[in-house]
């Protein structure tokens, strides 16, 4: 394969797709992608070189099966593919991101892409201009780092000068993690973490609060990715999440949600938030090889983010990743599980059942059998048996959401629990 140096100005040079393999950890390339900007699309075509290996691993399950002799189009995100978006940066790398370059509002996203650099993408994934793969890995900055790196974020959101300039620059040279909200990644001896910190702009604590949903989840049986809380001395509070998309060092291939529903997220039309439902995934799960624990995963999840009010469970806030010894995708751990601290919420992002977003018991069963359940009566033992156990759970870990959050998190499971329980069904209403 020879780089090509394309004559014509409308189709970029080739970016080449590499892929840490979830066998032997080796890099390879695995496809080669190019824009065509007259047609706002992009081609993908996996390398004739890792056919000639043997490897089948389709980097999107979805929307690039293993097919070698097919050139793949993309017309979502100005011509990205979806995995390929999956790896770069949403809005927090992205202001990184223009600020180091001094890049444009309406930069496209293949240039995010390029310049967010392969040493901490999300997933296994990375790119460069050469056909032999070439990834750099940057060290994450240790747990002992935290303050400083805290600080560092904070001084970052707040537009103010570098307090640590060499943290400053691991920070702009990382930004691939998305998201909206200051985030970095620490390491703990061979574990990697996110860290969150919360911001003087918030209303609550919000670290010590997704640090207490995620244990609230994780204690109520469903499969939460684990966190922690610091109180730093400074007076920052933080939550960090163990990273699904690490095992030690090797890189996890990891994809969003709102890549298998093969929607744009943020939405840009009436079709992406249509087709941004619970069932619907749990279908794409079933579709792409995933055990039916993971769709009544899915549904459990669905009631929790109902009970707690997260009704930021956007399909950029699911992923799945590839399990190298049971050899299939699997849901991911949940992550970004925030109850929303401003009011108690009456729809939730994703569609629950066909066309229905509400928080609703009824609404929540109807669709009962696309999440592999075999009778209505299954799913509602399934339902009833979690409501009992995130109340008994909470009850357990309260305190970790300190006294204020504890109040306010009684008052909203008790709140929404009596809405979703058995003897409070109410006919299909509105809001
Ligand atoms: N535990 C994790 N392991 C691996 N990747 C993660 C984990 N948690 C989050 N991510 C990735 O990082 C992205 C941003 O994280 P997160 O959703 O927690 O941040 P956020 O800024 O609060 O997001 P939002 O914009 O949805 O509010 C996620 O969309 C996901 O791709
Ligand atoms: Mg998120």
């Amino acid at each position: 394969m020879s780089t090509t140096m394309t004559t014509s100005s409308r189709v970029r040079r080739p970016l080449y797709v590499y892929l840490q393999r979830p066998d032997t950890a080796e890099w390879v390339v695995v496809g080669r992608y190019q824009r065509d900007s007259e047609r706002r699309a992009g081609l993908y075509r996996y390398a004739p070189s890792y056919a000639e290996l043997g490897l089948t691993w389709a980097i999107d399950p979805v929307n690039l099966p293993f097919l070698e002799a097919i050139e793949h189009i993309a017309h979502r995100y100005d011509g990205l593919h979806d995995v390929l978006r999956d790896a770069s940066p949403d809005s927090w790398g992205q202001l990184l991101l223009r600020l180091k370059h001094d890049l444009p509002q309406d930069t496209l996203p293949i240039d995010y892409l390029r310049l967010a650099g392969n040493g901490d993408r999300w997933g296994a994934l990375a790119v460069g201009s050469t056909p032999k793969p070439n990834v750099a890995h940057l060290a994450s900055p240790k747990l002992q780092k935290l303050d400083d790196l805290v600080q560092e974020l904070l001084a970052i959101s707040e537009r103010r000068p570098a307090v640590n300039a060499q943290l400053r620059k691991h920070l702009f040279a990382t930004p691939s993690l998305g998201g909206a909200r200051p985030k970095a990644t620490v390491q703990d001896d061979d574990t990697f973490w996110l860290v969150k910190p919360g911001l003087s702009t918030d209303t609550v604590d919000l670290a010590l609060l997704e640090n207490g949903t995620q244990q609230l989840g994780r204690a109520a049986g469903l499969r939460f990715a684990d966190t922690r809380h610091h109180a730093l001395v400074g007076g920052a509070s933080v939550v960090r999440v163990l990273r699904f998309d690490r095992n030690g060092q090797k890189r996890i291939m990891a994809v969003s949600a709102a890549s298998l529903l093969q929607i744009q997220y943020p939405f840009t039309t009436d079709a992406d938030s249509k087709g941004s439902s619970y069932p619907r995934l749990a279908e794409e799960l079933r579709r792409i090889g995933a055990p039916k624990d993971d769709l009544a995963e899915l549904f459990g999840r669905m009631i929790f983010n109902a009970v707690v009010g997260n009704d930021d469970d956007h399909p950029r806030n699911h992923a799945v990743i590839f399990d190298a010894t049971e050899n299939r995708w699997r849901l991911a751990p949940a992550f970004d599980v925030v109850p929303n601290p401003e009011e108690t919420p009456k729809l939730l992002v994703m569609q629950v059942s066909t066309g229905r977003r509400d928080i609703d018991r009824e609404a929540m069963l109807t669709d009962y059998a696309r999440f592999g359940f075999k009778s209505r009566i299954d799913a509602e033992q399934y339902m009833d048996t979690l409501l009992k156990k995130i109340q008994s759970s909470f009850n357990e870990i309260k305190d970790m959401f300190g006294p204020d959050l504890e109040v306010f998190m009684s008052d909203r499971i008790n709140t929404t629990s009596q809405r979703l329980a058995a003897s409070t069904v109410q006919s299909a209403h509105h809001l």
